[in-house]
């Protein structure tokens, strides 16, 4: 087990409470992994439980595609944690069509409950407690494709679009309460949904699916790649960062 120390010897995140979403598989549960062991007291959400589910972190079942999800979630973590220090809203997925007009209204609205209003019912559920404690760290979870506008996913993208967005007005709203709100924005990532994504993406006809051979790092990205870049933001390094969108993607996509 990596152990993330201050310097001090003391573990980075000890006596924080942190709500991950989605933490069962991919980036969230890398996420969930690094901040128990910088020593933060986690609590993790998906709608099933995995065998890759980290140990050590309390797991509440939840559809987050809805109010009541996200209600039963905030809930059932103000009960277990008592309050929360550090908000990942990561939970996501994207799903690729022939192209827009081929994307369904209900399929429209199902990725903006997900992919954006989760995050934004979710925030508003336990940012009052945060204002409270006049601190907290929030990172929304985008995706590099945004400004790429791909046909097959652009009710992906301009959910996550409209993500970007309010992160950034969020984070001024919340500045004067000592609460920092970032975005993280993946590449290409080696995940069970990013795997699959791509795998119904290539059986579309839809031009060509990019490959790892386009990152300019030369290779994918893992999901530690990510949960490195969050658990900078949430930590005190990073309590100068504020409004910001950090880019994790090899160097690949283009800057929007
Ligand atoms: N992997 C990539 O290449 C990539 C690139 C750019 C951005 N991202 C973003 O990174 C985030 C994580 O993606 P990932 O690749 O790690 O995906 P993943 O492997 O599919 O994991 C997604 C997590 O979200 C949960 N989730 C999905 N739908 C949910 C729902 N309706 N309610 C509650 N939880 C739900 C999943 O659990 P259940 O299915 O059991 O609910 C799982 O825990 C997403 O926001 C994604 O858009 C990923």
């Amino acid at each position: 087990m990596t152990t993330i120390e201050n310097g001090s010897g003391t573990r980075e995140l000890a006596g924080k409470r942190a709500l991950v979403t989605g933490g069962s598989r991919g980036i969230g549960a890398a996420v969930v992994r690094q901040l128990l062991d910088a020593g933060a007291e986690v609590v993790t959400t998906a709608r099933t439980a995995t065998s890759t589910m980290p140990e050590g972190a309390t797991f509440v079942a939840a559809d987050l595609r809805t109010r009541a999800g996200a209600e039963a979630v905030a809930t059932a973590t103000r009960e277990v944690l008592g309050g929360v220090d550090i908000l990942v809203d990561n939970a996501g997925a994207a799903r690729p069509y022939q192209g827009t007009s081929a994307i369904p209204d209900e399929e429209w609205q199902d990725q903006l409950d997900l992919n954006y209003l989760a995050s934004v019912r979710l925030d508003s559920l336990l940012t009052p407690g945060m204002r409270e404690q006049r601190s907290g760290a929030i990172v929304h979870i985008s995706t590099a494709a945004v400004p790429l506008t791909t046909p097959p996913f652009l009710h992906y993208t301009a959910a996550k679009a409209a993500l970007e967005n309010y992160s950034r007005g969020l984070a001024l709203e919340l500045a004067p309460f000592g609460i920092r709100v970032n975005t993280v924005t993946p590449g290409r990532v080696v995940t069970p949904g990013g795997e699959a994504t791509r795998e119904q993406w290539a059986r579309l006809d839809s031009g060509p699916v990019l490959d790892h051979t386009t990152v300019p790092l030369g290779r994918e990205g893992q999901p530690d790649d990510i949960a490195n870049a969050v658990l900078f933001l949430v930590s005190d390094r990073a309590s100068w960062v504020t409004r910001s969108n950090l880019v994790v993607d090899g160097g690949e996509f283009p800057r929007g």
